[in-house]
């Protein structure tokens, strides 16, 4: 998924500076903290005691309780295949969200909005009915949500649809399988404020990847909140907003303090931290709250960051940003 934040570029560096610091990660317990995509649990899922994701969106949430959470063989195939053949249902999506319905907007085109609520109501159907177990139900909604947003017709994030339906838009959903590590260790999947749940979990590690700027996620990717919950509700203006959680770390006058009450509060070791050089709050600032806590240090890459052209559908503009990572022993 192309993620505004996604580590999954990055996950390759961030891993060999972790491991670098804190050795072996067999015996130690992770922790994605704002785990979006999940990019970073998944590459220590098979090389750690246990992963600990969390994000505060319910969208991220089903996708890290499938990639992260499940970790046993689960049976997909024949019900993939049933989704995949479902005929098209006018439900909410297809109502709220395209063209054809009068809706005037244009997420996706009326044979995708139509699918996504074929397939949306049928696995909801089978989890009532409890035909699938909840392993299934998450890997099958994780299934969809990567699907539909690889026909969504945005230029990249979901605060505006473009007028005319891109190429990418036009192709059929098709529902690619959300595949998962296996391997032994149980892992637990949260859906919490950060500052909240850091008071209820402890380990050896944690990940810290926070919003750096004013961008809210829930209303950047609010239609997969609305694909994953699946609830009624009145679309809201020109884009068919839902009510949206707003994050204090995209907030200015609330950043500093939120941020040093997770550190705080952080019941682990050694604390990681990715920001970059345009964020809410400074190197200098980040470097003096973590100092405050133990031993510090920080390292940095040059990053190629792509940034949403509006005007060009899916061609990014790339600009070179610092990627930093600041981390920290904890003493205190
Ligand atoms: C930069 S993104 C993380 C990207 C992730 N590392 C990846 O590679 O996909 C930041 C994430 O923090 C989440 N978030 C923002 N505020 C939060 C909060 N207070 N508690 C938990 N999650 C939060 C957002 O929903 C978003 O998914």
């Amino acid at each position: 998924m192309n993620y505004i934040g996604s580590k999954n570029k990055l996950s390759k560096f961030i891993k060999s500076e972790i491991e670098n610091v804190v050795g072996e990660m067999k015996r130690k317990v992770f922790c994605d903290l704002f785990a979006g995509t999940g990019a970073i649990g998944r590459v220590f899922k098979t090389e750690s005691k246990r992963i600990i994701a969390n994000d505060f969106e319910y969208y991220s949430y089903v996708l890290n309780r499938n990639y992260i959470g499940n970790h046993e063989e689960i049976e997909w195939f024949n019900q993939v295949n049933e989704l995949e053949n479902l005929e098209g249902i006018e439900g909410f999506v297809y109502k709220n969200y395209c063209l054809g319905s009068g809706s005037k907007r244009q997420y996706f085109s009326d044979e995708n909005g139509k699918r996504i609520d074929a397939i949306r109501q049928k696995i909801e159907f089978w989890k009532n009915r409890t035909k699938i177990d909840e392993n299934q139900y998450y890997f099958l909604l994780s299934s969809l949500l990567e699907n539909a947003d690889a026909v969504a017709n945005t230029a990249s994030v979901y605060g505006a649809f473009l007028k005319h339906l891109k190429k990418s838009a036009q192709k059929t959903l098709q529902l690619k399988p959300a595949n998962f590590d296996l391997n032994d260790a149980e892992h637990e999947v949260f859906n919490e404020d950060a500052n909240f749940l850091i008071k209820k979990i402890e380990g050896d590690v944690i990940y810290l990847d926070p919003p750096y700027n004013a961008r809210q996620y829930g209303s950047n990717y609010h239609l997969l909140n609305t694909i994953a919950k699946y609830d009624n509700f009145t679309p809201q203006g020109k884009t068919g907003l839902r009510e949206y959680k707003r994050s204090l770390y995209c907030q200015k006058r609330e950043v500093e303090n939120v941020f040093e009450n997770l550190i705080e509060n952080a019941q682990f070791r050694y604390i990681f931290l990715s920001y970059n050089n345009e964020g809410l709050m400074s190197v200098e600032k980040v470097k003096e709250v973590m100092e405050k806590y133990g031993k510090y240090d920080l390292v940095d890459k040059p990053y190629q960051r792509f940034k949403a052209d509006k005007t060009e559908n899916r061609n990014h503009k790339a600009s070179e940003t610092l990627e930093y990572l600041h981390i920290l022993e904890k003493v205190k």
